[in-house]
């Protein structure tokens, strides 16, 4: 595996596996790397793609108070696990790469943003559409693959791909999940031992709800219900909502698929999770 540090070097390898009639996938991390991230550059490398995996802990999706400062860094154990996968390039741009003086420029992608993570984490999304369409713009890869744990940053990159005319395919890649059923997180780590116990009742209350919402129950009454019995558990819930899977907008009557998110805290830990809601299943 090859380390890169500089968009010199990023656009240089790119060039060369074309010339060699190569195709490129890219996978975009922040690091701490678990098997959710392996599954996307797995899942690149079985699309016979030459993978290209960036790290960068991008300061611009991180409000006042959060993670930032805390987000776990463990550069030299990722670069062990892409090698041993067989990751072709680790990216590491600098700061100063993303960001250089003067830099004036913020993404912004209406609609999809205003509810869920959009409305609790204010600036979230501006930093991970902006950080996201400098990475796709650097490495313009053949696809991109984004977990769909992040349902809602995947819809968001991809309508800014297809506003802003990056060629680039966006790919989702389907939740991993530890045996319990808690969504693999990079953040599951600052779990203490009764929280971790704990945290696989968002998985359990979301697949309880959505068989109960397909069984055609009162959607709003299901939700509160669902809301309290987390809030009974030590959760504080940021929000549990039944929302078009695209649009992001809230569902109250079930008609066609929808998929239900949550977000909520256990401790210092901010959880996120969704699933799909089928009529027709
Ligand atoms: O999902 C993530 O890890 C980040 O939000 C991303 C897409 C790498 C942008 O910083």
């Amino acid at each position: 595996m090859q380390k890169i540090t500089s968009l010199k070097e990023c656009r240089a390898a790119v060039v060369a596996l074309r010339q060699q009639g190569l195709t490129v996938g890219f996978v975009p991390t922040m690091g701490a790397l678990h098997d959710g991230h392996m599954a996307l550059a797995q899942q690149s490398m079985r699309d016979g793609h030459k993978t290209i995996v960036s790290i960068f802990v991008n300061p611009k999706q991180f409000g006042v108070g959060e993670d930032f400062s805390r987000y776990p860094r463990v550069e030299d154990a990722d670069a062990v696990l892409l090698e041993q996968m067989g990751v072709d390039f680790l990216y590491l741009p600098a700061v100063t790469q993303m960001y250089p003086d003067g830099f004036a420029t913020q993404v912004r992608v209406q609609g999809i943003t205003d509810y869920l993570c959009g409305k609790t984490r204010v600036g979230h999304f501006e930093g991970v559409a902006t950080v996201v369409t400098k990475l796709l713009n650097q490495v313009q890869a053949d696809t991109a693959y984004f977990g769909e744990k992040d349902w809602q940053q995947f819809q968001v990159i991809k309508r800014l791909a297809l506003d802003l005319d990056i060629s680039t395919h966006i790919v989702g890649v389907p939740i991993v999940r530890e045996e319990d059923g808690l969504a693999l997180s990079s953040r599951n780590r600052y779990l203490n031992a009764t929280d971790r116990a704990k945290a696989p009742l968002l998985y359990i209350t979301l697949c309880h709800l959505a068989d109960e919402i397909v069984a055609g129950g009162d959607v709003a009454a299901l939700l509160k219900t669902a809301t309290h019995g987390l809030t009974e558990n030590g959760f504080v819930v940021d929000y549990l909502e039944l929302a078009d899977a695209t649009t992001l907008e809230p569902v109250h009557n079930m008609q066609k698929p929808a998929r239900l998110f949550v977000a909520a805290r256990l401790g210092n830990t901010r959880l996120i999770d969704n699933v799909g809601v089928d009529i027709a299943e």
